[in-house]
């Protein structure tokens, strides 16, 4: 026996690593894991559930350890119609999740896509803050304890500017809809982290200067957020990295954690550089919690329209790509202090107080006569965030 293992030892210090890294490499949810990384891919309850295709879940299975689903947490899917909730497709994605001890993101609870009934809902501002207060109570209370974070307000900042999308939400209760929002998650499940999700912000410019505006004020306002995720859907053969780079870092500042929640990258050219890139930079970040690619072969990723788009780790025959070499060798070089540092980082959760017995409808910035970020409560009371009672009415007016 100590005949082979000398000359391996020897062959492998001459070639520069060990015999203990090279064993890092058997499996991507390995290495992520000892990356302290949450390395996941969204997927659906009908592909995991008990007609799913056995080879796809055993990839999913074996190469990440967190799940998220595609649609079937959507406000569409857990509330088609109201009041009335549906958890099917959920359900499956979470059971699957624990058969295989995998960790779960949830996505997402208030986005003015796939919103069904709500988004032509014509109620009052207060009606809307129930509507949705209802929904959140519902879909996270229904998961509660199982999602480790939630994608609570999906894509509110518009294309190219630093202001909000106006959407129905915007319309109908005013910009503090998002955090409203987050209030309810966290009253819903307050050991969930939770996250501001969206597109186009993954870099330095106009639009990840909007998101970096937004979640700076939540956190001096003392709403309840832990992270931010950016989205990544990418093209071409390179991303901009050190761009990417300084926005984790900026975001880490505001104790922030990073996930990369939707990673795809369309490039006819395979080239491997983009996804090592990236990877590189979350591994030298350890805010970069999560690395969440959006499907898991190219046959069915929402990017490949009925073909296939060359845009994931594995092929449409479900067949590795270098990128998944690429990804092992980037996670393979991870700075172990990091990655201790990683599986912690920004997992404190807010502390709101809330006197008892009083349930809140919304939650405000904080200007002008109420300087302080304040909650409002459908008993009459007006209460600031450390629980201060400020006065008992009027009630804050509509924006
Ligand atoms: O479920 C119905 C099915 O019953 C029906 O037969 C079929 C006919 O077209 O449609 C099915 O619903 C589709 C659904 O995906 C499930 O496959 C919807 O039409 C289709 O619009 C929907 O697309 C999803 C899209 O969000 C909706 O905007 C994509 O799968 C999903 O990948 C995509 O994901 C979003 C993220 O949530 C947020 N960020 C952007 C990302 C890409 O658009």
């Amino acid at each position: 026996m100590d005949r082979i293992l000398c000359p391996l030892a020897a062959l492998s210090i001459a070639l520069g690593f060990s015999l203990a890294s090279s064993q890092t490499a058997t499996s991507l949810r390995d290495a992520a894991t000892r990356a302290g990384l949450n390395f996941g891919a969204a997927v659906s309850g009908q592909s995991v559930g008990s007609g799913g295709n056995a080879a796809y879940k055993q990839i999913v299975s074996g190469e990440y350890n967190t799940a998220v689903c595609e649609n079937d947490m959507k406000w569409q899917s857990t509330e088609p119609s109201r009041g009335q909730f549906s958890y099917a497709g959920g359900d499956r994605v979470v059971d699957f999740a624990a058969a295989n001890t995998m960790k779960m993101r949830g996505h997402t609870l208030v986005w003015h896509s796939q919103a069904g009934w709500v988004g032509n809902f014509a109620g009052t501002r207060e009606e809307m803050l129930l509507a949705m207060k209802n929904h959140i109570d519902n879909v996270v209370g229904h998961y509660k304890g199982k999602i480790l974070e939630w994608d609570v307000v999906n894509e509110a900042v518009a294309d190219g500017s630093t202001d909000l999308r106006n959407s129905f939400w915007r319309q109908r209760i005013g910009a503090d809809f998002i955090d409203s929002a987050f209030v309810y998650a966290h009253r819903a499940d307050p050991a969930a982290l939770l996250v501001y999700n969206d597109y186009g912000a993954e870099d330095m410019g106009t639009k990840s200067n909007g998101v970096y505006n937004l979640v700076k004020r939540m956190k001096e306002n003392r709403i309840p957020i832990n992270g931010v995720g950016l989205q990544s859907h990418f093209s071409g053969s390179s991303i901009r990295k050190a761009d990417i780079d300084k926005n984790i870092k900026r975001l880490a500042e505001l104790g922030l954690r990073v996930s990369i929640t939707e990673l795809d990258i369309v490039d006819a050219s395979l080239s491997t550089a983009p996804w090592s890139d990236l990877m590189d930079v979350c591994m030298a970040n350890a805010n970069c919690t999560a690395f969440i690619t959006w499907g898991v072969y190219d046959a069915m990723s929402w990017r490949s329209n009925g073909g296939s788009c060359n845009c994931l780790i594995f092929d449409a025959q479900m067949r590795a790509k270098g990128i998944r070499a690429a990804l092992l060798a980037s996670m393979a070089a991870a700075d172990p202090a990091i990655a201790e540092r990683r599986k912690s980082f920004g997992m404190e959760t807010s502390r709101i107080r809330i006197a008892p017995g009083l349930s809140a409808h919304a939650v405000g910035a904080g200007s002008g006569r109420y300087p302080t970020p304040f909650l409002t409560f459908g008993g009459g009371a007006l209460i600031d965030i450390q629980g201060r009672r400020l006065e008992q009415r009027p009630f804050l007016p509509d924006p």
